[in-house]
């Protein structure tokens, strides 16, 4: 079976600028649906924290670790999720300016950090860590397998999510070996997934409705009708995304388990126009 971060897959920071503040944007950008556009400005809103977060939880460990791949490994990390959070800045910033309240998300991001940082000890900050780099691997396997899903959305944002999404197949086993060799716990493991996907998606949820609250916007029958699908229909992104997360839950599970190889392979020449946003 092909193993990620072989010396042919490193875990490359690419140095990324996109178009976002000449993009054209309507309230709800995607799919013009105020459902599915506010589920991804949430996820955006809360990338550059809960990124900041995701290094401080890493960098905890980092001068303990001695093998020179995982070091390696361990800065590229840092790198593309330090650029992530930078991009994603300018992304909300634009998003904001329709009138979406993203303040409202990075501030409640911030306070909860901070009591995560403040009452969580460091092997608990890891495994959350290592449970959120599961879901954004699978999100980013579901995003990449259909990149269809956002023809829609403005070119800037699109570019963005597919670039994100390789960045984080190609990173996602860093965090679990470095929870595995430093801490090990597989009980944690699991049991910080479980605690991490019922919070991640009240909040969700939350943020969304204080969105549409703000906005004096309440979804049409048309909007609920197809935003079900997009989520949990047949090829549903979070039906996909369930299936994805229940694999963490076997034991002795590594994320290199799930090939995902191909998804990120040659990436360039599928996605010219994400490529060429490189500087
Ligand atoms: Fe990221
Ligand atoms: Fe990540």
């Amino acid at each position: 079976m092909n193993k990620l971060n072989d010396k042919d897959l490193a875990i490359k920071p690419r140095r990324m600028q996109f178009a976002t503040n000449s993009m054209k944007m309507d309230r709800f950008a995607i799919k013009n649906n105020s459902l599915i556009s506010t589920f991804f400005y949430a996820l955006s809103g809360m990338f550059p924290d809960g990124e900041r977060f995701f290094i401080h939880s890493v960098r905890h460990y980092q001068k303990s670790i001695t093998d020179k791949k995982m070091i390696a490994e361990i800065r590229g990390f840092i790198g593309q999720e330090a650029h992530h959070g930078r991009c994603h800045e300018e992304l909300n910033s634009e998003i904001s300016k329709l009138g979406i309240p993203m303040d409202l998300v990075i501030d409640n991001m911030a306070s909860r950090i901070e009591m995560l940082e403040s009452s969580f000890g460091p092997e608990r900050q890891l495994a959350l860590t290592v449970a959120m780099e599961h879901f954004t691997a699978s999100l980013a396997e579901f995003i990449l397998k259909n990149p269809n899903i956002l023809d829609d959305t403005p070119d800037a944002f699109r570019q963005m999510l597919l670039w994100h999404a390789v960045e984080e197949i190609e990173h996602k086993s860093v965090a679990f070996d470095v929870f595995n060799q430093k801490v090990g716990d597989e009980w944690m493991r699991r049991r910080v997934m479980v605690i991490a996907m019922i919070t991640l998606f009240s909040r969700i949820a939350y943020f969304q409705l204080r969105m549409l609250i703000k906005t004096k916007h309440l979804p049409s029958w048309k909007e609920w009708k197809q935003a079900s699908q997009f989520f949990w229909g047949k090829k549903g992104i979070l039906r996909a995304n369930f299936y994805g997360v229940k694999k963490f839950f076997k034991r002795g599970f590594h994320p290199s388990d799930i090939d995902q190889v191909a998804l990120i392979n040659n990436w360039e020449a599928r996605f010219p126009d994400v490529a060429a946003q490189e500087t």
